[in-house]
């Protein structure tokens, strides 16, 4: 094979209290990534947002999961992903360069080593190494990562609409505001959030997934980086959304729906950006798969 090009799912990560373990692939938007042998790693980008996306392979999540990988190879990345938005955009363009280049260069690596490799590129870009995006990128569904590697669960079909406002947040400052101890109420907290939102997914259970959906721990810090979050988030639940929070590390927000509540939501939210001065663009989606090819050709 002489030439492959893969699609690679945005993602949301974190689904509020699953903070670094949970994560969910998007039906829409998506990286292309396309991938042809070469006798060093070149990294091309174009789409949203790719100039603000370095090209120096060491620098680049594609470029640096290529050689984790040990792959030579000249990568296009078609952003499709906004950067920095809070969807997994890093993310994807790692997925997918590891998973085509498993493809291309017919490594069979298995799903957690090329995980661990696109962590790589993850950690370089963010400043911590956290696989619970790159996870449902490759996977696709809703993803539980864990000490022993990663679980993949089937969503049910819910509505998703995620809403990006025009405001610029870095994953690694979005981070370093976290708080490194916990009072123990709000841990416990957490955790029964968390514990009862894996029971809504397996169940398919829209309301429990929405209520497990509240964080007392990073979602309030992260919060103040978003204005207009409280009205955003109460116009949401107000037009029907069974829960609502910060996608990933911001600035994007999540909210879970039945799936033909999606456009009033999505309406609801941006005018509430729009209230407060901020534009705003809205996804209307659902669970998807993960990685996948477009084409390939000898
Ligand atoms: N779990 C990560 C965070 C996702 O919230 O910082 C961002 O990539």
């Amino acid at each position: 094979m002489d030439h492959i090009k893969v699609k690679a799912p945005a993602t949301s990560a974190n689904l509020g209290a699953g903070f670094d373990v949970f994560g969910m692939a998007l039906q829409m938007p998506y990286d292309v990534i396309e991938l042809v042998p070469h006798d060093s790693i070149e990294i091309e980008v174009d789409g949203v947002g790719g100039e603000r996306i370095p090209t120096d392979p060491t620098k680049n999540t594609a470029g640096i999961t290529a050689s984790e990988l040990g792959c030579t190879a000249k990568i296009t990345v078609h952003k499709g992903i906004m950067p920095y938005s809070g969807l997994g955009s890093s993310a994807a363009s790692a997925a997918g360069a590891a998973f085509g280049l498993n493809k291309l260069f017919d490594l069979g690596l298995s799903d957690n080593e090329l995980i661990r490799a696109a962590v790589k590129g993850e950690e370089v870009v963010s400043g911590a190494a956290h696989a619970d995006n790159v996870a449902p990128s490759l996977l696709g569904g809703f993803t539980i990562v864990h000490g022993e590697g990663v679980i993949r669960l089937d969503p049910p079909a819910i509505g998703i609409v995620a809403v990006l406002p025009d405001i610029f947040v870095e994953t690694r400052v979005a981070r370093s505001l976290l708080p490194q101890k916990v009072p123990l109420e709000d841990l416990v907290f957490n955790i029964g959030n968390a514990s009862s939102l894996i029971i809504g997914m397996v169940t398919g259970n829209l309301e429990l997934i929405g209520r497990s959906m509240q964080d007392r721990i990073i979602a309030p810090v992260r919060a103040k980086l978003i204005p207009g979050y409280d009205e955003v988030r109460e116009s949401a639940l107000r037009a029907g959304a069974a829960g609502v929070t910060i996608s990933g590390s911001g600035p994007a927000m999540i909210a879970v729906c039945e799936l033909g509540r999606r456009g009033q939501i999505a309406d609801a939210m941006v005018d509430a950006f729009e209230r407060n001065g901020i534009k705003s663009e809205s996804f209307v989606t659902q669970p998807g798969g993960g990685a996948e090819i477009m084409g390939e050709h000898e």
